[in-house]
């Protein structure tokens, strides 16, 4: 099948979009308000976009309350979301009013950051400590409708691991179970049954692929 976007008609029950990029990490984004009220909530229109320095983003389906702090406050938390949390996580995507801190509603701890006042949720084994870059409001749909979707960059300062998931001066992604968001309700989980690694090859390893199959 094959279908054009911006008629969206792909006969299925639901956008297969989300099922399609998957699985996407999750970033469980906490952020403080102006008035000092925390906010909690997961997004995993979320991913590491760059390394030294290093950046984040997640994007707002809405101009949501995790969107409106960042920007009002300039700072926020990824804390990383794992199977033993998926419930809490799940929680925290509740859609309550502005100003109601969703870290209770999530059975959640708040822990304080190092270097920025949103905490990161304790139970996590895993937070980014971020600065608000800036914020890229994506293009409507048709020219002249309303946005939709507000992208946030932050770079990340400070990285907080549990050192229980240091192992050999590597960090054990498999013993932390992350999981990812799938498409409908679904999400994944990696442990280290689902872990794989592969070395990438050597420039001559690829040039020699060239010249075979040139030679063919
Ligand atoms: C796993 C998961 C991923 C989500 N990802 C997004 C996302 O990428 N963008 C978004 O706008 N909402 C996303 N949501 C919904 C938000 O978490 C939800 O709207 C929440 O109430 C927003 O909270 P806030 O207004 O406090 O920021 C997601 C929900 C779940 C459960």
């Amino acid at each position: 099948m094959f279908y054009g976007t911006i008629e969206n008609k792909h006969g299925l029950k639901h956008d297969p979009f989300k099922a399609i990029v998957a699985p996407r990490p999750i970033g469980w984004i906490s952020t403080v308000s102006r008035d000092g009220i925390c906010n909690i909530a997961p997004y995993s229109f979320f991913n590491a976009v760059g390394e030294k320095p290093h950046y984040v983003m997640f994007s707002s389906s809405g101009r949501k309350d995790s969107l409106k702090n960042a920007e009002e406050t300039g700072e926020f938390v990824c804390s990383l979301a794992t199977w033993d949390l998926r419930h809490n996580q799940n929680m925290t995507s509740a859609s309550v009013p502005y100003g109601v801190d969703e870290f209770p509603i999530g059975d959640l701890t708040a822990a304080p950051s190092h270097l920025v006042k949103p905490p990161r949720v304790k139970e996590s084994p895993a937070a980014l400590e971020c600065k608000f870059w800036k914020t890229v409001e994506l293009p409507p749909l048709h020219p002249g409708g309303e946005p939709k979707n507000w992208v946030v960059f932050g770079q990340v300062v400070g990285v907080y691991i549990d050192d229980s998931y240091v192992n050999g001066g590597m960090v054990d992604t498999g013993a932390m179970r992350p999981i990812g968001r799938l498409g409908y309700m679904d999400y994944a989980v990696v442990t280290p049954e689902t872990m794989f690694a592969i070395d990438r090859p050597s420039v001559e390893e690829a040039m020699a692929k060239v010249k075979l199959r040139a030679a063919e």
